[in-house]
């Protein structure tokens, strides 16, 4: 499977997934990481995997939909088949979603529907609930909306501070995110281990 990561910030995500030989072997190819922020970590992390990185800015085109436009036209010569969002800080719109229907995966650090949007850790732990998560979910034009892949629980611990809870969650992360990939691939060459 041919695949591009979209990520703005650290990559944990990214790494997480880059570095997995069990996805390599069952046929994930990173083509290349899309990335927005010209000074995000995610950059170095991509380099240190020989992935090839394409910076494209959004203030450098007038709207969204020309931004996409141009991310697309560099995809199209990789025979991209699946975008993973790790941490990609923006909305997609209709002209990528038209490009990859029902092949773009997202990753949130919440138990969606509740804390969709940006900072959700924290106000998940502010609001004092015991439990929070994790949710991969097929992206439509929504903010963090879209048909769920999986949930997976984390619970809050007495003592937790937000980092704390954070680390945990993205730990679950990394597991979750490799698990779908992987159900992904076995599934696209016929392997049914369910
Ligand atoms: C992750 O927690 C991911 O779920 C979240 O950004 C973080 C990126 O971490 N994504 C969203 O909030 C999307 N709405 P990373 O850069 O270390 O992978």
């Amino acid at each position: 499977m041919r695949a591009a990561i979209f990520a703005s910030g650290n990559g944990s995500n990214f790494e997480a997934i880059a570095k997995s030989n069990e996805l390599k072997n069952a046929g994930l190819e990173i083509e290349v990481l899309v990335c927005d922020q010209p000074d995000a970590h995610v950059i170095q992390r991509a380099q240190k995997y020989h992935i090839p990185v394409l910076v494209v800015k959004l203030s450098d085109y007038p709207n969204r939909g020309l931004y996409e436009q141009a991310i697309i036209e560099k995809l199209i010569p990789l025979k991209i088949e699946y975008i993973f969002l790790a941490g990609y800080m923006r909305v997609v719109t209709p002209v990528l979603l038209g490009k990859y229907p029902k092949r773009i995966i997202n990753i949130h650090p919440s138990l969606l529907p509740k804390f969709s949007g940006l900072e959700a850790i924290e106000r998940a732990f502010a609001s004092g609930d015991e439990v929070t998560g994790v949710t991969i979910h097929y992206i439509d034009e929504g903010v963090d909306t879209g048909p769920i892949i999986k949930q997976n629980k984390v619970v809050r611990l007495k003592n937790d501070t937000v980092d704390s809870l954070a680390q945990r969650i993205h730990q679950t992360e990394h597991q979750m995110y490799r698990q779908v990939i992987l159900d992904l691939l076995n599934k696209n060459n016929g392997v049914d281990k369910k």
